[in-house]
């Protein structure tokens, strides 16, 4: 027999902090509102994974369901009710994955941000994550060949710091702004420290074309006139027909050689032909986050619980970034890779081996130390001081690495 369960506020830990209420909507209901929990939770868990207090538990559903029909490419199913469409698939046999290459459907958010699961319901995409079952619904597994991609953007605005992978000269320039910039919301990681909780799980805003969101982003690059265009996340790279098709409209609106195109991203499940498509449609500059080296650090930053998933996406991330800077840097692909910094969860020693690891690859390769700051679930920790952003920054120049910035309370150190 199939076990479900529910998720339910704990009145008790709940802050009213509103988040749940105003950033994320609950397929269960049609208007947001806290009395959903038990009443109509259909089981999507994006309450569950967050609510930056940990306030909603997981519990067995006591309330038998009902069996409903559903038509899935044209055949007739029987699934229980009150559930999404991706689990009443998986109960059929279908399979979900967390990599793009391995199962039929791609699940790497399951919060409704990142649209991978998108597919038609009832005749219109859909992602099956956050998409409640109903009697009589019709599910197609293959999107149509015109379908135009979506994906939850926000955040257009300009940066006078930049990221990870902004050049350090770039970062240095005297100039107000040096660039405009926007987020992906979703993302396939759980940091407890989510530096940008507030767009990862985020799935109210509006989704958006890749045409409509590289026109904003044009937009905005010719108001406060810069050059850099970036977009960072939540995970950008999860929505691999999305972001190919916004980094050629983008290259097509700014056709001029000033125009760099930028991508930050975690690493995790970009692949070679993935990097190919992304230069060959006009990106100029890449920034993989690396957190970590050991599967332990990795698992504590991200808060993946699966070691084996943990492993393959940490694996995954040092070698697409070794084929990065193998293949195209630095002629047509500028490469500035993140490092988080916290001694809560990682230690000057582990600093030191990934510097290592990088200068083994090429001592040339920008890196950038992240000061990640008390944020979303560790709320408990210090963001670390200047001096200890120093001392992890002598650490990889000690390892060999030519180029280290440290991001710190007090600006960059570094060249
Ligand atoms: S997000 Fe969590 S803490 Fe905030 S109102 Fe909702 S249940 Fe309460
Ligand atoms: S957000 Fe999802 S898990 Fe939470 S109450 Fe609504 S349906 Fe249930
Ligand atoms: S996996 Fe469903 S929207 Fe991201």
């Amino acid at each position: 027999m199939t076990l479900f369960h529910v998720c339910r506020r704990n009145s008790k830990e709940c802050r009213d902090c509103g988040f749940c209420t105003e950033h994320f909507s609950c397929p269960g209901v049609d208007k947001p509102s806290i009395e959903r929990f038990e009443t109509a939770c259909i089981d999507c868990d994006v309450c569950y994974v967050a609510c930056p207090h940990s306030a909603v538990e997981r519990v067995k559903d006591v309330v038998p369901r009902k069996q409903i029909m559903i038509v899935v490419d044209g055949e007739y199913f029987a699934v229980p009710e009150r559930t999404t469409v991706k689990h009443a698939l998986e109960l059929l046999g279908l399979e979900f994955g967390k990599f793009p290459d391995e199962t039929k459907i791609f699940a790497p958010c399951e919060t409704g941000g990142c649209f991978a699961c998108a597919m038609p319901i009832n005749g219109k995409p859909k992602p099956a994550c956050v998409t409640p079952v109903r009697d009589g619904m019709t599910i197609d597994l293959e999107l149509p060949k015109d379908y135009v991609p979506l994906r939850r953007i926000s955040g257009f605005q300009p940066h006078s710091v930049g990221g990870v992978g902004t050049p350090w000269w770039v970062k240095k320039s005297s100039q107000r702004y040096v660039e405009v910039a926007c987020f992906a919301h979703g993302c396939n990681l759980g940091c407890p420290q989510c530096q940008n909780y507030m767009v990862t799980y985020d799935n109210v805003t509006p989704a958006l074309t890749p045409f409509e969101a590289a026109a904003v982003l044009t937009a905005e690059r010719n108001k406060y006139g810069v050059d850099r265009m970036a977009i960072s996340g939540g995970e950008p790279t999860l929505n691999q027909a999305w972001l190919i098709r916004f980094f050629e409209e983008l290259r097509q609106l700014n056709p001029d050689e000033r125009a760099r195109l930028h991508l930050d991203t975690n690493a995790t499940v970009l692949t070679p032909e993935f990097v190919d498509g992304l230069v060959k449609a006009g990106v100029t500059g890449v920034g993989p986050d690396l957190k970590g080296l050991r599967t332990e650090t990795f698992m504590r930053i991200t808060g993946i619980i699966d070691d084996g998933l943990a492993r393959r996406y940490l694996e995954n991330a040092w070698s697409i970034t070794e084929y990065i800077i193998d293949s195209y840097y630095p002629e047509s692909l500028f490469v500035g890779v993140g490092i988080p910094y916290n001694r809560y969860f990682i230690t000057l020693e582990e600093i030191r081996e990934m510097g290592e690891r990088i200068v083994g690859i090429n001592p040339e390769v920008q890196a950038c130390l992240l000061d990640y700051f008390p944020s979303f679930r560790r709320l408990d920790m210090e963001r670390p001081s200047v001096h200890e952003m120093r001392k992890a920054r002598e650490t990889l120049v000690e390892a060999g690495l030519k180029t280290v910035l440290a991001q710190t309370t007090a600006g960059h150190l570094g060249p």
